[in-house]
């Protein structure tokens, strides 16, 4: 979500004259795009603010915002920590920044837009969260083949441990048709793979002025057939929205990549009711028996959070046994944050100690990469397809002009590195897989070789009518264009 709306400002700010600076020093325009979801997070903000104090009271035209949820929920703290801050604008504002800009250029004082937190009316919270994904700048996305696209903001679900409700709003989603505009102007400026973004996307709901009712599956199909678009992803399930006709549909539309990423949190039942999950584990392992039933080899991966107030070993025990027979592709594993303006922070107490959390910790992630492991050795021998994204890290090391270690991802959301010509970047290409770690496949491309270059046989574009843009992956944050003003995203 916070890429996505990274790259929305910069496109909404870049119309307004502005271009990316490369480093702070440059800036005229410094913003810091926060997330909150755990503490680390906002400990960082703070950190790289007070790194700036001094450079702000050198140059105190300079204008200093925090974006994102943290400006959302933490207004006055961040008044407080960082008084030489000249905008706070929470996620639902993000529209406002250039206007935000021109007041504090003509009046100097600091700027707040924040949406209204969710003790008023649903209706007047929901007009407050504005979403203003049309303002899109094709060059600031990471790549021209790949997309975000978010179907729906918010969150209803008000999980005990979450902030994101509180500071993203409630759920609604985006008209389909809307959607279905910008996947076609996406496919048009050469996008091919689209991925759908929602807290709970697999809640998608739109209930149309006729009457009729989209859900995720009609949307998928609504926008399958758009020409140029090859792939289509969505991320993150909630496991009790997971209904047969989305997996149906993901079984039956090609375009749809079988990839669930579905988080359990959990495998105990006392942490899930605690976490007011609304499910049980039980559910959950049906849940995954249903998706793989219906779409054979879909590849899932999860999230957990260990040390959640009120873990035993016991408790954990069962989270492990999870993760031992879940067959996850991967997972992401968190160390419980309590967060302030939660249930769970004023329900519980954080009584597990820091050093057992960085044990169960440790001890899930070893659990989930022996089991990655299995699921990559699987695919030893196999032949994938792969959406080249472009030169692993170890490939930016090499020599440009002659072949270099590439990465890209099959269709099941498996990292794949292979030696490649960094041109091929934006190519979808078959790939033998003949090694594999816990995080990656190694393979080779299906070649014939003809003066040097690699042919993958079922190529239809010719080499040199790959566009520029596809050809790099990482694109350079400054633009050399003529431009007075500048804007720095520095990456924290
Ligand atoms: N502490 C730790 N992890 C959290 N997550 C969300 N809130 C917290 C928290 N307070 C994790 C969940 C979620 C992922 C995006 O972040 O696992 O799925
Ligand atoms: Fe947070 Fe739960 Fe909503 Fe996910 S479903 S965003 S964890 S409240």
């Amino acid at each position: 979500m916070n890429v996505l709306d990274s790259e929305l400002v910069v496109g909404s700010l870049r119309r307004q004259g502005f271009q990316l600076a490369e480093t702070p020093e440059e800036a005229d325009v410094i913003f810091y795009n926060t997330c909150s979801v755990r503490q680390h997070a906002e400990d960082k903000i703070y950190s790289a603010l007070g790194r700036l104090r001094h450079h702000k009271n050198r140059f105190p035209k300079k204008i200093l915002g925090v974006l994102g949820c943290m400006a959302q929920k933490d207004q006055e703290i961040i008044k407080r920590r960082a008084p030489h801050v000249d905008i706070i604008c929470g996620p639902g504002q993000l529209s406002q920044l250039p206007a935000l800009i021109g007041a504090v250029e003509t009046t100097g004082e600091l700027q707040l837009a924040l949406s209204l937190d969710r003790t008023e009316t649903r209706h007047d919270v929901e007009r407050s969260f504005e979403s203003y994904d049309p303002l899109r700048d094709p060059s600031m996305r990471p790549n021209s083949f790949q997309a975000y696209v978010r179907i729906m903001i918010g969150c209803d679900k008000f999980c005990t441990y979450c902030i994101v409700p509180s500071v993203r709003g409630p759920e609604q989603s985006r008209h389909p048709l809307e959607i279905a505009a910008e996947v076609r102007q996406l496919a048009a400026e050469g996008c091919k793979e689209v991925t759908f973004l929602g807290q709970t996307v697999n809640s998608y709901r739109f209930e149309a002025k006729d009457g009729r009712t989209y859900r995720l599956s009609d949307l998928l199909a609504l926008v399958h057939d758009t020409p140029g678009i090859e792939r289509l992803r969505f991320i993150t399930n909630f496991p009790k929205d997971m209904t047969d006709d989305l997996l149906v549909a993901m079984r039956d539309l090609p375009k749809v990549c079988p990839y669930l990423h579905v988080p359990a949190q959990s495998g105990c039942n006392e942490m899930l009711k605690r976490m007011k999950r609304l499910y049980t584990v039980e559910f959950y392992r049906d849940m995954l028996a249903r998706c793989r039933e219906i779409v054979p080899g879909v590849a899932i991966s999860s999230d957990f959070i260990v040390g959640f107030p009120g873990e035993t070993e016991e408790s954990f025990e069962k989270t492990c046994d999870l993760v031992r027979t879940g067959g996850f592709k991967n997972s992401y594993i968190f160390k419980y944050s309590p967060r302030p303006g939660t249930k769970g922070y004023e329900m519980f107490e954080d009584d597990v100690p820091e050093d057992v959390k960085k044990r169960r910790n440790n001890d899930l992630l070893a659990l989930q990469n022996a089991v990655s492991l299995q699921d990559h050795r699987r695919q030893i021998g196999h032949r994938v397809e792969v959406l080249v994204e472009g030169p692993s890290k170890n490939g930016f090391k090499q020599d440009p002009n002659g072949p270099i270690q590439l990465t890209g991802r099959t269709r099941s959301d498996h990292i794949v590195v292979f030696d490649g010509y960094p041109r091929l970047a934006g190519q979808t290409l078959n790939v033998e897989i003949d090694d594999a770690t816990s995080f990656t496949l190694f393979g080779r491309v299906e070649t014939c070789e003809t003066n040097g270059d690699f042919h993958s046989g079922h190529w239809e574009t010719p080499l040199e009518k790959i566009p520029e843009a596809a050809q790099t992956r990482i694109l350079p944050l400054f633009d050399a264009s003529d431009s007075s003003k500048r804007i720095g995203l520095p990456l924290v």
